[in-house]
């Protein structure tokens, strides 16, 4: 049962403060839930407490933290830790919104992930297996970012992740020894051109590029130099997060030349996936523009993935609904996005009820915890999305499937896992 609920500002990777929780059991178990966040975030998303004013930017937390002291502390206190479904029940209860505007969607995950976390400690578990129970699990096949772009780099270009997908391998260290060479081929051919200025904020390198389709062309010119074939051995997977520059049916991106109306940008999208050989696509369409989504489906459905974010948010009945209407076929799960593990395990629940895909996905501001490894494998997810191989907080978790890959002999879902249909 839980004894004491401690909530603690630390730092997240782009510097700002974000929320930690302890959970104390009354056997003197223990165990962390840390928030991330997002930069790119849906409008339906749960709502991040950020104290305001002029302390650091208005982005501090003190307020979530004396939530979690004040009500979410006693709320919780004598609950049985291995109910967690209870557990998020009361906090969304305690909330009251239905956003977690009132106590915190970083409070509120942070609690979460925290409950879940002492319930393995207790149970003397891995947090997978702990999830896992006798279902057999693989590991996921893992998306992972060469370029960064959109919102996590000053809009340097707009499409926010240009990633790779490695087809041929076999295991998830081969998976990551394959992105590593895709990786640092692309770093040799920015530093070849003069273009090599850092990297962005999930750790692919700064897009320094005159426009999209240059950053694609680079992009296959870094698989091939890497030795790989590109749409064989190594593809492409992109986020164009379109809802950044995408409103009310206009899109009005930072390097092309017009403004696209949804016809528009979904024929600019359809003509890369000719070109490219691109194997999943998310946020094609902005969050608003529904019949977008649905009218891109239809056309490239069959052949690529495409992954609602900020239209799906991680809810189960957005995702719902949209499977009746046929929008997307494949779901991007963020714990954050819901407020709860136990929401996001309803979304996942909808997205395999509909046949989609699924794929747990790190934010752009993260911390050095690695639970989404965990959840992708503990509920078979089937993919892992984390941003980049540079950055401790992105190798913290490439590392603990590793890891886990290593100590447990797991399966690894490979190829399979994409959904296109
Ligand atoms: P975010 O980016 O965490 O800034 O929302 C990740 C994504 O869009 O997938
Ligand atoms: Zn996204």
């Amino acid at each position: 049962r839980i004894k004491k609920v401690l909530g603690r500002r630390i730092w997240d990777s782009r510097g700002w403060p974000t929320v930690e929780v302890e959970i104390h059991l009354e056997n003197g178990v223990m165990g962390r839930g840390l928030a991330p966040a997002g930069a790119s975030c849906g409008m339906h998303e749960a709502v991040e407490l950020r104290d305001g004013g002029t302390t650091l930017a208005g982005k501090d937390v003190q307020k979530a933290l004396l939530n979690i002291e004040n009500e979410i502390a006693p709320a919780l206190a004598g609950i049985d830790i291995h109910d967690q479904q209870l557990i998020d029940n009361i906090l969304i209860e305690l909330d009251g919104t239905g956003t977690f505007s009132r106590l915190g969607g970083n409070a509120a995950v942070a609690c979460s992930m925290a409950a879940i976390n002492t319930a393995a400690n207790n149970a003397g578990l891995p947090l997978w297996k702990y999830l896992a129970g006798d279902q057999k699990v693989a590991l996921p096949l893992p998306q992972i970012q060469i370029f960064g772009g959109g919102a996590h780099a000053g809009r340097r270009i707009d499409i926010q992740d240009l990633m790779v997908i490695a087809n041929g391998a076999r295991s998830f260290q081969q998976a990551l020894e394959m992105t590593a060479e895709v990786y640092h081929s692309a770093g040799r051919i920015m530093k070849q051109r003069g273009h090599l200025s850092g990297v962005a904020d999930e750790g692919g390198w700064w897009p320094e590029f005159s426009s999209n389709e240059q950053a694609l062309d680079t992009l296959v010119k870094a698989i091939e130099g890497a030795g790989y074939i590109p749409g064989q051995d190594v593809s492409i997977a992109l986020d164009i997060a379109s809802s950044e520059f995408g409103k009310n049916g206009r899109y009005r991106l930072a390097l092309e030349s017009t403004e696209y109306d949804s016809d528009g940008m979904c024929e600019l999208l359809l003509g890369w996936l000719d070109k490219y050989p691109i194997v999943s696509i998310e946020d094609p369409l902005a969050e608003d523009d529904e019949q977008g989504l649905i009218a891109f489906t239809q056309a490239a459905g069959s052949r690529v993935q495409i992954v609602g974010d900020d239209y799906f948010v991680t809810n189960a009945q957005r995702v719902k609904e949209a499977a009746e209407k046929g929008a997307c076929n494949a779901v991007l799960l963020k714990a954050n996005q819901a407020g709860t593990i136990s929401e996001l395990r309803n979304a996942f629940s909808e997205a395999k009820k509909a046949g989609y895909g699924a794929i747990v996905s790190a934010r752009s501001g993260e911390t050095e915890d690695h639970i989404i490894v965990h959840l992708a494998l503990g509920l078979n997810a089937g993919q892992l999305k984390v941003g980049s191989m540079a950055r401790a907080e992105r190798t913290a978790k490439w590392n603990e499937a590793i890891r886990l890959e290593d100590t447990y002999g797991l399966a690894f879902f490979g190829v399979n896992a994409l959904n296109h249909k």
